[in-house]
């Protein structure tokens, strides 16, 4: 396996330039942001009581930021399950590797900013719960061989 598919999940704080007039925080390839990035998306509008996500990727590495509002994101890892509270500007939530990620509790005008790093593409997608787990099991027992 690659290093790109341990699992990880991890808050990332962003430096923000600040001055009289307010804040700035500079997102940059290979500089806060261990990746390269080939997409960024958002999710606003949500409606009230709505719950996003549902799934894992294969392959792909991503950092989620609340720029406006908050909302919570329950994860799941071979590391065990955590719940984020997503609600500064300054922190991402980086996710690499087989990570199961339910977004809900968004709040009135929550603005969700994720940074990918590979195009979007279905094939990439693990939309069932039970094949995560399946997923989950393997990587267990590779790792626990050592094939990790
Ligand atoms: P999906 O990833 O299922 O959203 P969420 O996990 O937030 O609930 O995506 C919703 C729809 O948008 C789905 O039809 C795929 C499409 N989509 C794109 O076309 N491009 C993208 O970059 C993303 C993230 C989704």
């Amino acid at each position: 396996m690659t290093d790109k598919k341990i699992s990880e999940v991890s808050l990332l704080n962003f430096s923000a330039i600040g001055d009289q007039r307010g804040k700035l925080i500079s997102l940059e390839s290979s500089k806060n942001i261990p990746f390269n990035i080939e997409r960024v998306y958002y999710l606003f509008d949500t409606i009230k009581g709505a719950e996003r996500g549902f799934h894992a990727h294969i392959d792909l590495q991503q950092i989620a930021i609340c720029i406006s509002g908050s909302c919570t994101m329950d994860v799941e890892s071979i590391k065990g399950k955590t719940s984020y509270t997503l609600n500064t500007p300054n922190k991402g939530l980086f996710m690499r590797g087989l990570v199961w990620r339910e977004i809900k509790n968004f709040s009135d005008g929550c603005v969700l900013m994720v940074l990918a790093d590979a195009h979007y593409t279905e094939d990439d997608y693990i939309r069932k719960y039970s094949s995560f787990k399946q997923f989950l099991t393997k990587l267990v027992s590779q790792t626990e061989t050592g094939k990790q």
